[in-house]
């Protein structure tokens, strides 16, 4: 009978802060064969991988500009977004030098403006600083850089030997070794970056990361990998104890809460309004169309008649009021936007001058909006509409 590893163990080695000392002797003692892992990990790698734009550079700068878009975007998305961004912004001080404003057009539809944000203010402090950071401290206090982004950035630029841990190395791990421990918790993502850094051993630090990142998105994929042509199946606890589907384990599930926003499209002539929104939230410094929120979602009849929509018009009554889209999904990593859009006609503006910034409906393409707005502006900018 085969010896799994015990998580009772693991779990010991990391109360006891012997910081794992021990680890390399507990994996060996417990059967693993961490080089083969590794060999056939690049193995697999030199039939499979992806050939990637910011894999042929070593320039930190586009490393971290790559690494920052696939923070939350998928390559496929990430791709084309990266290559119009190095091409406006080649190095570290075209970026600095560039308006906000421009910066956060460039990021439009991409999600999680806060990346944005602070890549422009990083790539200041680079500029100010006169070179790029270079060790592994010295990146990690980058603003918008994690321990993720620090180590692959040092491992890509630099070849050194920092051990990147993403969704797909917790997945890959988690599975091959049959660890149980949740990678939400501190001790889970302590346990795990000790494990990668094991695992990775002296092989190549930029091949061995991209190898297991590429791994995870193409053969270890979190539903349905392919299992059957892998490796690693011979070897893999996971597929052994049928337990492909739990791992990697979380502690908490992500609560998902819904939230009803209403953007109001006024026909002012040629022009009409919108509004930059402030501090503190997601699309902070984004443009959009002026909005209320419900606390539930409301049919036609029941919103024109609602408090909410009496208090944002108060006495500006719109004259005509046309729908046009209702109940526009928008997904967010823990929040689903369900979104309307209304068309209307103000008899006064007044106070929406004061409210809003007037501008004219041929020029809204040039502001940075989010993708549920850009939808609604593409129906209301359709000459057929
Ligand atoms: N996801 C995050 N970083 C990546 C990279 N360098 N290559 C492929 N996928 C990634
Ligand atoms: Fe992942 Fe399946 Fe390969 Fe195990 S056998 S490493 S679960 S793809």
């Amino acid at each position: 009978m085969e010896k799994f590893i015990s998580n009772n163990f693991l779990k010991k080695v990391w109360f006891l802060r012997c910081k794992y000392l021990f680890l390399p002797e507990i994996l060996r003692k417990e059967g693993f064969d961490m080089q083969e892992f590794a060999e056939k990990l690049l193995g697999w790698y030199r039939e499979n991988g992806r050939s990637l734009p910011w894999r042929d550079t070593q320039d930190p700068y586009r490393i971290w500009v790559s690494e920052i878009i696939l923070q939350q975007t998928r390559v496929a998305q990430g791709y084309e977004y990266y290559e119009r961004f190095v091409r406006r912004f080649p190095d570290v001080r075209s970026l600095a030098d560039a308006d906000e404003d421009e910066v956060m057009k460039y990021w439009q539809g991409l999600g999680y403006y806060s990346r944005a944000r602070h890549l422009h203010a990083a790539a200041k402090s680079v500029a100010a600083m006169g070179r790029f950071p270079a060790t592994y401290e010295e990146v990690r206090h980058l603003q918008g850089v994690g321990d993720y982004t620090a180590a692959a950035i040092c491992a890509f630029a630099y070849g050194l030997p920092c051990a990147v841990v993403d969704g797909n190395v917790y997945r890959v791990i988690s599975r091959w070794m049959g660890i149980d421990e949740p990678i939400d918790t501190t001790a889970g993502k302590k346990l795990f970056a000790a494990l990668a850094r094991e695992l990775m051993g002296n092989a190549d630090a930029a091949l061995y990361n991209q190898a297991i990142m590429d791994f995870g998105a193409l053969q270890c994929t979190p539903s349905s990998p392919n299992c059957l042509f892998c490796p690693l199946n011979d070897t893999c606890r996971a597929l052994r104890e049928g337990k492909v589907n739990e791992w990697p384990r979380k502690s908490k599930k992500t609560k998902v809460t819904e939230r009803y926003f209403h953007y109001i499209f006024v026909r002012s002539g040629a022009y009409t309004y919108i509004n930059k929104r402030g501090k503190g939230d997601i699309w902070q410094h984004l443009y959009e169309l002026p909005l209320f929120e419900t606390d539930r979602p409301m049919a036609e009849e029941e919103l024109l008649a609602s408090s909410e929509w009496k208090a944002f018009f108060g006495d500006l009554e719109p004259t005509t009021v046309a729908l046009v889209e209702k109940g526009v999904r928008h997904v967010l990593s823990h929040r689903v936007l369900i979104a309307d859009c209304h068309e209307v006609v103000l008899a006064d503006e007044a106070l929406f001058n004061h409210r809003f910034r007037r501008v004219l409906v041929s020029e809204l393409q040039n502001f940075a909006v989010p993708r549920l707005v850009s939808h609604f502006f593409s129906l209301l900018l359709e000459p057929n509409q």
